[in-house]
């Protein structure tokens, strides 16, 4: 098994080897998914908290369906009826879930590295659900996942992603894993939505919509945060529609058999039409049944790491007590 890490903080380093691992072992617990019985003891005893400082409508449940499916105790955590609104700090919040004898946390928090912060102060296996326009790494994998389902290897297929790059943790995820795969990555958006520098991660940069899709694979496109328009990062939505939205006239353009994605939540009408959204060549709800058999199987490689290191810690205690 190619997976040794205590944590899944982020895709930004990861091997070729720890992505087939997790997808294969997704493979297996998607199987789980489609049994009259969709339940099996794999983590009985083990705590989860799952930790929403942000809305969430996708990952959340997701999480909490692949925690149930997987027989694990579940405890859900909302900021907004927290003791953060009394003044408890993200530290103290840490030390108090430590004190409980949770085993794992799913943490999505508005900034970048707060999951990163709970891994230096407690002792069980942290899952980033996303950490600002960082990274949203189990999102990347569920996409993974259901690219590969479609075109089979990744390497040297060509996967375009359109839209707000530079706020996107789902695009910086996605990048990585799919760099970390051989894909051939090209960004398309207005220059005030591409990172400068981005072309540093491999990929390629282009503003014509027509160019970055045309001959694609896969075109994944990514929502528009209506927040970022008071930002001047655009004039106008029906303008960004216009120039990038992924209509049915776009799609005539593709491969006869382009696959398209959007991790959701979607603005139907905005980057992409409803025809489209709700059309043959989406995968858009797959990816979404996919997501919980991807976070089953992080969850389960997870829990045989610290299930290995418990292992260990014993074999210790045995030696130093002979
Ligand atoms: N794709 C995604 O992260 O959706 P939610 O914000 O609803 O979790």
């Amino acid at each position: 098994m190619n997976w040794t890490r205590k944590h899944l903080l982020g895709l930004e380093g990861i091997e070729r080897d720890e992505i087939i691992t997790i997808l294969d072992t997704a493979s297996k617990f998607r199987e789980i998914l489609d049994r009259p019985v969709k339940k099996v003891p794999t983590l009985r005893g083990i705590t989860i908290v799952n930790l929403f400082f942000e809305s969430s409508t996708r990952t959340r449940m997701s999480f909490e369906l692949a925690e149930k499916r997987l027989s694990a105790d579940v405890l859900n955590f909302s900021a907004s009826t927290s003791s953060l609104k009394k003044g408890e700090t993200l530290r103290d919040t840490a030390r108090n879930i430590e004190a409980m004898k949770v085993d794992m946390v799913v943490m999505r928090h508005p900034s970048p590295g707060a999951p990163h912060f709970l891994a230096d102060h407690i002792d069980g296996s942290i899952i980033n659900a996303g950490d600002g326009p960082h990274e949203h790494p189990t999102q990347a994998l569920l996409d993974l996942y259901t690219m590969r389902e479609y075109v089979g290897n990744l390497q040297g297929k060509r996967v375009t992603i359109v839209g707000d790059i530079l706020h996107s943790r789902v695009a910086r995820s996605d990048i990585w894993g799919l760099k970390a795969l051989g894909a051939d990555v090209t960004v398309c958006g207005p220059s005030t939505f591409i990172p400068s520098e981005v072309e540093r991660l491999g990929v390629t940069v282009t503003h014509d919509i027509r160019d970055a899709t045309v001959n694609a694979d896969i075109v994944n496109v990514l929502r528009i945060q209506k927040e970022r328009q008071s930002g001047g990062f655009l004039p106008s939505l029906r303008e960004y529609s216009t120039l990038f939205g992924i209509n049915a006239a776009r799609v005539k353009e593709m491969k006869p058999d382009v696959l398209i994605m959007h991790p959701g939540p979607i603005n139907r009408g905005v980057e992409i039409a409803c025809d489209v959204a709700d059309g043959d060549h989406s995968v858009i709800l797959e990816q979404v049944t996919n997501g919980v058999a991807v976070r089953m199987a992080m969850l389960y490689l997870l829990s045989m790491v610290q299930a290995s290191k418990r292992v260990e810690e014993s074999d210790i205690i045995a030696e130093v007590s002979a």
